[in-house]
């Protein structure tokens, strides 16, 4: 039987009900599931909190598929799509974890696949593997690669189902419809995490030797984006308010194909299977960008480019904004076995039938290459008290897309975040196992483990100012989407953080007008929303910082043609950013650098010397 303790917070009672656990994974998509499960298989006491029912959560939304050099449908080599993300990443990315997530994604696929994933087939049985851009043979020298293993294009839907039973094969325990509030620090270690129940409002302590933030993006900052709506950076939020710092922020990845006006995604795969972009005049513009990889240059690259062709008034529409992508020449079979799912999208969000007609679409927010900074491993690391930029955080593990490991670096390949979530999330469980003994005993708990998550939630659920969650919430998201865009420039960024500024302290003002604890979407959108500002503000100021163009940030006042405007000299590092945010303080960020890791992981592959980027 659970233990029960009351808190008292501005006089009122809050009951908490105790859970003790060997792990505890906050988050059930591809990387918090292949933890679970990890963690589960190992005989550990797994519990795995989740705000959404696990296959719902935003990893469902995942299409194209996942990385591996299989070499099924073209020769492949891991040395070869190790090259591809290093160059993708534009060398931000640290090499020892490229090799570790490249050479153990196809064992890692192949785990998937005996647990029962549904992929698609070659004629011969083998899983099927498209082209993605910016994957290419021969180290970059040779044609499209098809290294891209899919379930037609719901990939991320096969790759959840899978994964929630193999979990509760293994006996995890799911709290689902639980939102997670606060970790439990004590000492620069984490021992638990309070979360409360949506149903009931019950509040609920988590004790366990780790926790394992999988809680996804927080593409929710921006006004448009293809992530859900439950992508608002929990764990990432929670970091911050332990005084930890986030890495990599300011690199923010517009996919090119989100559906205009909606946001909605449509594959990369679409481009894969042999879909290509058009602009008003009718003109395969990325010839002129990319001439050798084309539509299925890196994201980066052709988002900018389809960004460019708007701006000089190419762009399609009665507003000439945005751009069209032709499947129409695709023999309309293909696309009922391959793209099934955006075949249905482009009907209810476009109304457009895509056998016949082009597609509009445009640059939107897609996922963040920043996050909770990890060693391969999944340990969080932060800049120790010495100034060791390795210092691991007892007790903490990130996975998933909350992370920053980092194998992104600056721009992130499509279809390499399916692979980190799976090889990461099973790099997470082997760690778990190895480093914990099912059973062993417990540190205490401080006497102030609820106080945090507890005074925040008290707070927000009693605040009675002028200004709606919903009305800061779309300011927030405005000042994102025109200052943190595609193309930046210091100018854009300085008014950027100021009016974050701003935004930031009209949450004292904020008000919440339901004060129950049953199913209180008001107050949880609001605890969401102080999740998103504080990492809205370290992505701004982040940006602000770096002066110089890498991957998707472009900082217009930096660009040159020699090196399209990066400067390895100055800006070959992470950035590390902390938020004085929570209690008071003013949502003033704090700046500082961890080295990149310019070594590889086994004596097997070879440091990738930087050079310009062209595709
Ligand atoms: O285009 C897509 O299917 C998205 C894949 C990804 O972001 O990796």
């Amino acid at each position: 039987m659970a233990r029960k303790e009351t808190f008292e917070i501005n006089g009122r009672a809050y009951p908490i009900i105790d859970h003790t656990y060997d792990v505890v994974v906050v988050g059930a998509g591809g990387s918090g599931l292949r933890a679970t499960m990890g963690a589960a298989e190992a005989g550990l006491k797994t519990a795995n909190i989740t705000k959404v029912f696990p296959t719902r959560s935003h990893t469902v939304a995942a299409q194209g598929g996942v990385a591996a050099a299989l070499g099924n449908n073209t020769p492949d080599h891991w040395q070869w799509h190790m090259y591809d993300t290093v160059k993708g990443a534009d060398w931000l990315g640290d090499q020892d974890a490229i090799e570790y997530l490249v050479r153990e994604a196809p064992d890692t696929i192949l785990e998937l696949e005996h647990a029962g994933m549904p992929f698609s087939r070659n004629e011969e049985g083998t899983i099927y593997q498209r082209p993605f851009g910016g994957h290419m043979q021969n180290m970059g020298e040779g044609p499209p690669v098809q290294r891209t293993c899919a379930a037609a294009d719901r990939t991320g839907h096969a790759l959840l189902h899978t994964l929630y039973q193999q979990s509760l094969k293994y006996a995890a325990d799911f709290y689902i419809e639980y939102f997670a509030i606060d970790l439990i620090m004590k000492d620069g270690k984490c021992v638990g995490v309070i979360a409360m129940c949506l149903d009931d409002g019950s509040i609920h302590r988590f004790r366990s030797h780790a926790v394992v933030l999988a809680t996804g993006g927080y593409g929710r900052t921006y006004f448009t984006c293809t992530s859900a709506h439950t992508c608002t950076g929990d764990g990432g939020g929670m970091v911050l308010r332990a005084g930890l710092p986030l890495q990599d922020m300011e690199f923010v990845q517009f996919h090119p194909t989100g559906i205009y006006g909606a946001g909605v995604l449509i594959t990369e795969g679409a481009r894969g299977e042999g879909g290509y972009l058009t602009n008003s005049e009718g003109e395969r513009f990325m010839e002129r960008y990319a001439p050798s990889a084309k539509d299925l240059a890196s994201r980066d690259v052709v988002s900018r480019s389809m960004a460019i062709e708007i701006r000089e008034g190419r762009g399609v529409g009665p507003n000439k904004d945005h751009i069209f992508l032709h499947l129409d020449h695709i023999d309309p079979n293909v696309l009922a076995q391959r793209l099934p799912g955006i075949t249905e999208s482009g009907k209810i969000f476009a109304g457009v039938d895509l056998t016949r007609q082009p597609l509009p679409v445009v640059p939107t927010v897609h996922y963040n290459m920043g996050g909770i900074p990890t060693n391969y491993h999944g340990e969080v690391v932060t800049i120790g008290p010495d100034g060791d930029p390795e210092t691991v955080v007892p007790g903490l593990f990130a996975v998933g897309e909350a992370a920053c490991v980092s194998v992104h670096g600056a721009n992130r390949l499509g279809s390499n975040s399916l692979t980190d979530l799976v090889v990461f999330g099973r790099a997470a469980g082997h760690r778990l196992r190895d480093t914990i003994k099912p059973g062993q005993s417990h540190d205490e708990l401080p006497a102030d483990s609820a106080d945090l998550a507890l005074s925040r939630l008290d707070h927000f659920r009693h605040a009675d100012g002028d200004s709606s969650t919903a009305s800061i919430r779309t300011e927030m998201q405005q000042c994102m989407s025109k200052h943190a865009a595609v193309f930046r420039s210091d100018e854009l960024l300085e008014e950027g953080k100021s009016q974050l500024t701003d935004i930031y302290a009209r949450m004292n003002d904020i008000k919440v007008s339901d004060r129950s604890l049953i199913w209180n979407s008001d107050l949880v959108e609001t605890l969401e929303l102080d999740n998103l500002i504080g990492q809205a503000a370290v992505t701004m100021h982040s940006a602000a910082n770096r002066k110089e163009c890498r991957g998707a940030h472009v900082n217009e006042d930096y660009f040159n043609e020699e090196t399209n405007g990066r400067d390895d000299e100055n800006w070959m590092k992470h950035t590390a950013a902390w938020f004085e945010g929570w209690g008071g303080k003013d949502g003033s960020v704090k700046i500082d650098y961890r080295p990149v890791h310019e070594y590889t992981l086994t004596d097997d592959a070879e440091y990738i010397k930087p050079k310009k980027r062209v595709y």
